[in-house]
C-alpha cells in the first residue's frame, strides 16, 4: 500500500487552484441519469470517488465521455441495469445517490446495503422512508434493497426529514423533480452542494425551490432533458489548505474557491490566530498571526470546552498557565493537560460551581464558562480581573449578562450596574 512520508517543520508558501467539490460532483454525476439527453458537467475533480461514479454510471449503460479530464459529457440514453452493485457500493457509499433517479426514471432501483464503514454506521433508512412517502415499495431481498413505483411513476409527497441528511436531500431532490405533483421537504440538508445540485436540476428543467434553506418545494414535471453545468469548489479541500497554512505558519495564496461557502469556517479559524484575506471573490490569502496570544489562551480554552471534537491548545510562553484548567473541569469540562498542552474535548455541558480565579486571563476564562454554564457559579478571588478588565461587570450587564460583584468593603463604580 501506497504511504506518505512526510518532514514537516517547513512553512507552505506559494498558490494552489482548488478543484471542484467532490460532494457536489458525486450527486451531480448521479443526476445525469434522470435525462436521455447529454449533460454535460466541467470542473469534475479527478479523484478516485469520481472515478467509482463514472464506472457506475458506465456499468449501467450510460456513455461517459471526457473531452478534458475534468469535463465529463454523459448520455444515460441507454440505460439497461437499475442497480448499484455491492462492489462499487461498498468501496463509496455515494452510489445510493443512483436510487432517487433509477427509480424516478424507470420506476425500480436495486442498491447494496452500504453496511458500515470507516466512520459509523451510516444506514440508508431515512432515504428508503421518503422514497416510500414518495409512493416506491422498498424491500430488503438478500442484502439489496430493492424499490419499485407501482406504475412507474413516483407521486409528491410531504417529507419531513426527521434527521438532517445530505444524501438524503440530494436523492429525494432527484426523485421528486420527476415525480407525479408537488414535494415538500422540511428540515432538508443546506450545505452549497445541496445548491449545486438544485441548479443543474433546474437547467435540466426542474421545478426546484428553496434549496440552501431547510424547505424546498419541488413541482414534478414530465421529463428532464440536457444541461451544461460547472461544479463548485471544493470548501473542504479549501479549508484543509487554509489550515495548511496556518499549521506551519506559512502564506498560501487560495485561489478558484468559493469564501460564502466556508464563512463558518473561516470565522472560526480567525478567532484561533489564522490571517484570512479576501484578496478577491475567489482568493484567500491566509497566514498565521505571528502569534496566537497567550493572552487568549484561557479564553480560547473555555471556547474550546463548547466546540464538537477535541483540541489541543499548546502554551509556549508561560509555564504553569493552564491554573484555570483545574477550574474548569470543576465545571464539568473535560480537559488534560500534559507537559504544556492541554487537550480539551467537547462540547461538555458546564456547571455552575464554587470556583478560584488565579490570574487575570483566567478570571476572564472562567467569567465565560460561568456565562454558559448552568446555575450559579460564584467565581472568587476576581481582583485579579479588575487589574486588566475595565468595568467587565457593566459591559456584561449592558450585553444582558447576569452578573454581579459581590462586595463587602469599597464601593466601586460597578455596583448598581
Ligand atoms: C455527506 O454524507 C457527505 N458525503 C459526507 O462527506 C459528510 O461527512 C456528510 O454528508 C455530513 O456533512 C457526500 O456528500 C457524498 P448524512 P451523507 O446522510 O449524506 C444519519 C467526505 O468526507 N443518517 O448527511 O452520507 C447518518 O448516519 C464525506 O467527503 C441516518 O440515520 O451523510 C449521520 O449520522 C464523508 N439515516 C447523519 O444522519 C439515513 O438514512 C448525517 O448523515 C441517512 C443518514
Amino acid at each position: 500500500m501506497d504511504k506518505f512520508l512526510v518532514r514537516g517543520g517547513r512553512p507552505l508558501k506559494g498558490k494552489i487552484e482548488i478543484g471542484g467539490a467532490k460532494n457536489s460532483a458525486l450527486p451531480c454525476l448521479a443526476a445525469t441519469l434522470l435525462t436521455a439527453e447529454t449533460v454535460t458537467l466541467h470542473n469534475v475533480p479527478y479523484v478516485k470517488d469520481l472515478i467509482t461514479q463514472r464506472r457506475l454510471l458506465e456499468d449501467l449503460g450510460a456513455t461517459v465521455l471526457t473531452p478534458e479530464l475534468r469535463t465529463h459529457k454523459v448520455t444515460a440514453k441507454n440505460v439497461q441495469l437499475f442497480e448499484a452493485p455491492y462492489h462499487l457500493v461498498k468501496t463509496m457509499r455515494a452510489s445510493v445517490l443512483a436510487l432517487g433517479p433509477l427509480l424516478a426514471r424507470f420506476g425500480q432501483a436495486k442498491v447494496s446495503l452500504p453496511g458500515g464503514c470507516a466512520i459509523g454506521t451510516r444506514p440508508i433508512d431515512l432515504h428508503l422512508k421518503a422514497f416510500e412517502q414518495l409512493g416506491a415499495t422498498v424491500s430488503l431481498e438478500s442484502g439489496d434493497v430493492v424499490a419499485r413505483a407501482p406504475k412507474g411513476r413516483l407521486t409528491g409527497a410531504n417529507i419531513a426529514f426527521e434527521k438532517v441528511t445530505v444524501t438524503g436531500t440530494e436523492n429525494v431532490m432527484m426523485a421528486a423533480s420527476l415525480a407525479d405533483g408537488k414535494t415538500i421537504i422540511s428540515n432538508a440538508a443546506q450545505e452549497p452542494e445541496i445548491e449545486d445540485l438544485a441548479e443543474l436540476l433546474n437547467k435540466m428543467g426542474a421545478r426546484i425551490k428553496g434549496a440552501g434553506t431547510p424547505t424546498m418545494e419541488i413541482e414534478g414535471v414530465e421529463a428532464l432533458g440536457g444541461a451544461q453545468h460547472t461544479i463548485i469548489p471544493d470548501r473542504i479541500e479549501t479549508g484543509t489548505f487554509i489550515v495548511a497554512a496556518a499549521i506551519t505558519g506559512g502564506e498560501i495564496e487560495v485561489k478558484g474557491c468559493n469564501p460564502d461557502h466556508i464563512r463558518a469556517v473561516i470565522k472560526e479559524l480567525t478567532s484561533a490566530g489564522v490571517d484570512i484575506e479576501e484578496l478577491n471573490p475567489s482568493t484567500l490569502l491566509v497566514k498565521r498571526y505571528p502569534l496566537f496570544p497567550t493572552d487568549m489562551q484561557a479564553q480560547y480554552m473555555a471556547l474550546m470546552t463548547q466546540a464538537e471534537g477535541t483540541s489541543k491548545i499548546t502554551e509556549t510562553i508561560f509555564e504553569n498557565r493552564f491554573m484555570h484548567a483545574s477550574e474548569l473541569i470543576r465545571m464539568g469540562a473535560d480537559i488534560h493537560i500534559s507537559g504544556n498542552t492541554a487537550t480539551v474535548s467537547g462540547p461538555r455541558k458546564l456547571a455552575g460551581a464554587p470556583i478560584i480565579a488565579s490570574d487575570l486571563r483566567a478570571s476572564a476564562s472562567l467569567v465565560l464558562a460561568a456565562l454558559c454554564a448552568s446555575g450559579e457559579t460564584l467565581i472568587d478571588r476576581v481582583y485579579h480581573i479588575d487589574r486588566g478588565y475595565e468595568t467587565i461587570v457593566r459591559k456584561l450587564r449592558s450585553l444582558g449578562a447576569d452578573i454581579e460583584r459581590i462586595t463587602d468593603n469599597l464601593a466601586t463604580d460597578e455596583q448598581g450596574a
